[in-house]
């Protein structure tokens, strides 16, 4: 048996991870035909102009308002479905902080609920029992690329007449049967931060099938809508360089599919590792791969596992913390004064306040605490690094006697 790097063996793979991502000639020329155009502004340019249109018919939606980052998508679709001052919106708790803290900055309160374990997206069944007179909009995940029980959850908000903001931030080309994720609720948000499958460095997308939605999308994010607005703007430099990511997305995401596979092929049956497996019927993207640990069974916690694996080489990470274990959460203050949660409009009854307590969810707390390990998949990585990858968790697993001592 090989000696793990952890103990002083020779890592598997000592030649560096691929960068991500990886640009060329294309962005090169990109870059270079705005800067020839001596202008930078969206205002008045076309180049923004086209990533919209181009990124709406890749989804297959109406409308595309490209913004500054995935969070201010996800304040200008609330913004422009009208939640505000005393709305309870639905969020996960395992997800980026942004997902909860964009409903903070529309002034309105963030109600966490329990994710469901196969798809680690909101689960539909106990979205309906969290429901109160104050709820407004649910805020979905699907994280890492994996989709979520959308369809399930749409028809939760619809009995309900709820708004459906779908955060789409690591699911750029994700579908569910024949449809991409973003084209299921009313108006939904993509970040195109450096890491995400559609990567611009900074970036985002609102998309939207409702022309009123999008004309508010649009005011907001461009100083003209009524009663408050901003500057939420991308850049023409990034509409020009989002123009020829789009154009790979799909490679791209093949290139992370075929990653998945190998994984899923080489990983199947060692002791203790599941790979997480997408819902039959949908097509996951990997934003991250995700493998459950079953700490009883290896005989060691997921912080050792994910250890070994980083000392033989491979960027592993133990993933999200629980978002309502944010300091900002258990402080309850967004404003300083206690806004919004203390706002005069926001008065729920004590049994309807939402927890923000450490053990209140108790699905997300387990996978986070004990069971998700993340993995990287993204491209240029390919057969060479996946083979990488699979030697390691097997040199890991196969040495847990010794990491269990
Ligand atoms: C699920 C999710 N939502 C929202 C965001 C916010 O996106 P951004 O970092 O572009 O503001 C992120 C980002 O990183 C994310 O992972």
């Amino acid at each position: 048996m090989a000696t793990l790097a952890l103990k002083g063996g020779i890592p598997v793979c000592t030649a560096g991870w691929p960068r991500y991502p990886t640009l060329g000639a294309e962005e090169e020329a990109a870059a270079v035909r705005v800067v020839r155009s001596h202008n930078l502004s969206a205002q008045f340019g076309e180049e923004v102009r086209a990533f919209e249109a181009e990124f709406a018919a890749y989804l297959g939606s109406e409308h595309a308002i490209a913004v500054c980052n995935g969070t201010a998508a996800l304040h200008t679709a609330l913004a422009a479905a009208g939640v505000g001052a005393g709305d309870e919106v639905i969020v996960p708790p395992y997800t980026f902080v942004a997902t909860a803290t964009s409903v903070l900055l529309q002034n309105a309160i963030p109600v966490f609920v329990d994710i469901e374990p196969r798809t680690q997206g909101l689960d539909p069944r106990a979205v309906a029992e969290r429901i109160t007179p104050r709820t407004r909009a649910i805020i979905p995940v699907h994280m890492n690329g994996y989709p979520m029980e959308i369809e399930a959850l749409m028809e939760v908000a619809r009995q309900r007449n709820l708004v459906v903001i779908e955060d789409c931030s690591h699911a750029h080309g994700a579908m569910v049967g024949e449809r991409k994720v973003g084209t299921f609720g009313q108006i939904n948000a993509f970040s195109c931060q450096q890491k995400k499958n559609l990567s611009l460095g900074e970036g985002g997308l609102v998309v939207t099938n409702d022309a009123g939605l999008a004309a508010r999308a649009r005011g907001f994010h461009s100083f003209s809508a009524a009663p408050l607005s901003t500057n939420y703007r991308l850049p023409e430099l990034h509409g020009a360089i989002g123009r020829v990511r789009l154009s790979q997305l799909d490679a791209h995401n093949d290139a992370r599919i075929r990653n998945a596979r190998y994984l899923d092929e080489a990983l199947f049956g060692l002791p203790g590792i599941q790979a997480q497996r997408p819902r039959p019927g949908t097509k996951a993207v990997y934003y991250n791969y995700i493998l459950h640990i079953d700490p009883e069974v290896l005989g060691f916690d997921k912080q050792t596992f994910v250890k070994a694996l980083r000392a033989e080489g491979i960027p592993a990470s133990g993933g999200y913390s629980p978002v309502h274990r944010d300091a900002l959460f258990k402080q309850r203050n967004a404003y300083g004064r206690g806004c919004p949660f203390t706002c005069p409009f926001y008065a729920p009854t004590e049994a309807e306040r939402p927890r923000y307590d450490d053990e209140a969810f108790p699905v997300v707390e387990e996978l986070c605490r004990s069971r998700n390990v993340e993995l990287k998949i993204h491209p240029p990585a390919g057969p060479e690094e996946m083979a990488d990858v699979a030697t390691a968790v097997r040199k890991v697993v196969e040495a847990r006697a010794e990491l269990a001592a």
